[in-house]
């Protein structure tokens, strides 16, 4: 037994050896799980840095924020000073009221923990709406050079219902302070979720060339993006993108991954362009228009040897009454032992009856009561006669309409170019869940730059959160393939106390057998159980456990 204890702790040991290891080194020495609280506030205490406790203060990540040429946009919420000098909460009103529409509040926290001065955008308010915006630095025009938008969301509690995406203003945009549901945009884009119901979003507004009205046009694939359910419930930062290309072509991806391609021109509900051609709303079917494929052959007639009138059942004229069939006693009989309940009204409920219950006298029997032969499918039976169908001479095929050129055609080949110009940026959301948090808002016409801001911003959150959530065999497995000498490490840590957990343990069954046969002799219970003569093998036990 104790060599076996032995073995069981060189392993216990071992694995205790790779977690305090992995745990140490996986990410240099700076990285510490993040703690429980990702709520931080600290609106009230960015500029004094001295606030955190000393101990977590050298536990973190000095945060740089990437520093670009300037671009149409690029908000990192990272210096509280600028963000609020060009984020405007919305004042707008409610209809018919003087109360404010957007009364959901927002605040700057912390994107994680562990990073130092990495400050993210949050709504702070449950079941309400919440509108902010910012002008752009330059107006995107839609011309030669692609769009691409780019920002990262996190669901903090989850999400019940609501949005989390983006309003790309059409310029003028006018004051930002009276935004408001009705404010015009030319692009939406982002997460949306109502119960099962989720979406990526991704709306444009075209304008049409012939009247100037302005439709939305819904991408058509916005309900199939997949893992969708995951972004809004795994409580990790993850990057939205949409690039869209002069050729009218687009790119959606969430976290870098799952993209999905398509056009402006195909995958848009209602598509951008009418159809051609409408039917002729003042066309009717004609009266003698004969739309019947087959007719019942007019010149069939039903066969003298047809009866309409057989039936389709009869009596099995083969059955016969089993032998054990009681025709004397009922097939039910009323319950002896139900009784009248109390509350029994003669006058309401009438006289009273036992509930029939099947005569038990029957049980062993084929049956009881009147026998009746069973019924079987009648062989002669035909059923009414019908004539037999044939190909319709006068058919003329389906009726459709005539078509008609459309009186409000248009042709726009070039959505992407007809778009309007965008200046400003906004959330303008309902929500029921709080707490999204929002991050490195990115619009710029250079893809390059969004993988650049990508690799400094988002990438640095996922490997904090990767790290968090890998298992143990993971990181120790992450490390080795960095440091491949650790493999060796591993081999002598694991392989060492596996080759004696097998020759001690694994062989020990056939050991254990015997220690317990040796034991058993002395059991005074276990040979109680036997025929055998009981000799002085009591005695032997008793003086045994009194020198133990
Ligand atoms: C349908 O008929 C009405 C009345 O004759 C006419 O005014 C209208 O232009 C017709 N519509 C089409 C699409 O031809
Ligand atoms: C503009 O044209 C569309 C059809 O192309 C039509 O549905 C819409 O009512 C028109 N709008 C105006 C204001 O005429």
């Amino acid at each position: 037994m104790g060599r076996k204890i032995n073995s069981y702790s060189i392993l216990l040991l071992s694995l205790l050896l790779i977690t305090y290891h992995s745990n140490n080194v996986c990410y240099g020495q700076q990285q510490q799980p993040e703690s429980e609280d990702d709520e931080t506030i600290i609106s009230n205490n960015i500029d004094n840095n001295n606030d955190q406790s000393s101990e977590s203060e050298s536990e973190q990540i000095d945060y740089v924020t990437p520093q670009i040429d300037e671009q149409y946009l690029y908000e990192s919420f990272d210096n509280q000073e600028k963000f609020q000098q060009r984020w405007h909460k919305s004042v707008a009103h409610k209809a018919d009221s003087s109360d404010l529409k957007y009364d959901g509040e927002w605040d700057l926290v912390r994107t994680q923990d562990l990073l130092k001065d990495d400050l993210a955008l949050i709504t702070k308010s449950k079941a309400r709406h919440h509108a902010y915006s910012v002008k752009l630095d330059k107006i995107y025009k839609f011309n030669s050079k692609p769009f691409i938008l780019q920002y990262e969301a996190q669901f903090r509690n989850g999400q019940e219902c609501g949005g989390a995406y983006l309003k790309l203003l059409a310029a003028p945009s006018g004051n930002l302070e009276d935004l408001n549901d009705k404010t015009r945009y030319s692009i939406m884009f982002g997460p949306d979720k109502c119960g099962n119901d989720m979406k990526l979003h991704f709306i444009f507004n075209h304008i049409n060339p012939r009247n100037g009205t302005i439709t939305e046009k819904h991408w058509s694939k916005a309900n199939s993006v997949t893992n969708m359910d995951e972004v809004f419930k795994d409580n990790r930062w993850h990057q939205f993108r949409l690039e869209l290309y002069p050729d009218n072509t687009f790119q959606v991806s969430v976290d870098k991954h799952y993209a999905q391609k398509g056009s402006l021109l195909e995958d848009f509900k209602p598509p951008v362009n009418p159809p051609k051609t409408i039917d002729d709303p003042n066309d009717s079917k004609p009266e003698d228009w004969d739309e019947r494929e087959k007719i019942p052959d007019p010149d069939a007639v039903k066969p003298d040897d047809w009866d309409e009138n057989e039936p389709r059942k009869i009596t099995d004229p083969n059955a016969v009454k089993p032998d054990d069939w009681n025709e004397d006693e009922p097939e039910m009989i009323s319950d002896p032992e139900a009784k009248k309940p109390d509350d029994w009204d003669q006058e309401m409920d009438g006289d009273w009856e036992a509930p029939l219950i099947p005569n038990p006298k029957c049980s062993s029997l084929a049956g009881c009561g009147k026998w009746s032969a069973p019924l079987i499918d009648n062989p002669k039976y035909k059923g009414k006669w019908k004539a037999p169908m044939i190909a319709n001479p006068a058919y003329k095929g389906k009726w459709v309409p005539k078509k008609i050129p459309n009186p409000d055609f248009y042709e726009d080949l070039n959505p992407f170019k007809t778009m309007s110009p965008i200046d400003a940026v906004a959330f303008e959301l309902w929500t029921i869940s709080d707490n999204i948090a929002f991050d490195n808002i990115l619009i710029t016409d250079d893809l390059d730059i969004a993988n650049y801001i990508s690799s400094l911003t988002y990438q640095i959150k996922k490997e904090i959160s990767d790290e968090k959530t890998d298992n143990i065999m993971v990181k120790a497995m992450k490390y080795a393939n960095k440091n491949p000498w650790m493999w060796a490490v591993y081999l002598f840590v694991i392989g060492i106390p596996l080759v004696l957990f097998i020759a001690f343990c694994c062989v020990s069954p056939l050991k254990l057998l015997q220690q317990q046969q040796q034991e058993q002799e002395y059991d005074p219970a276990y040979s109680k159980k036997t025929d055998q003569p009981q000799p002085d093998y009591v005695d032997e036990y008793e003086k045994k456990r009194l020198i133990d």
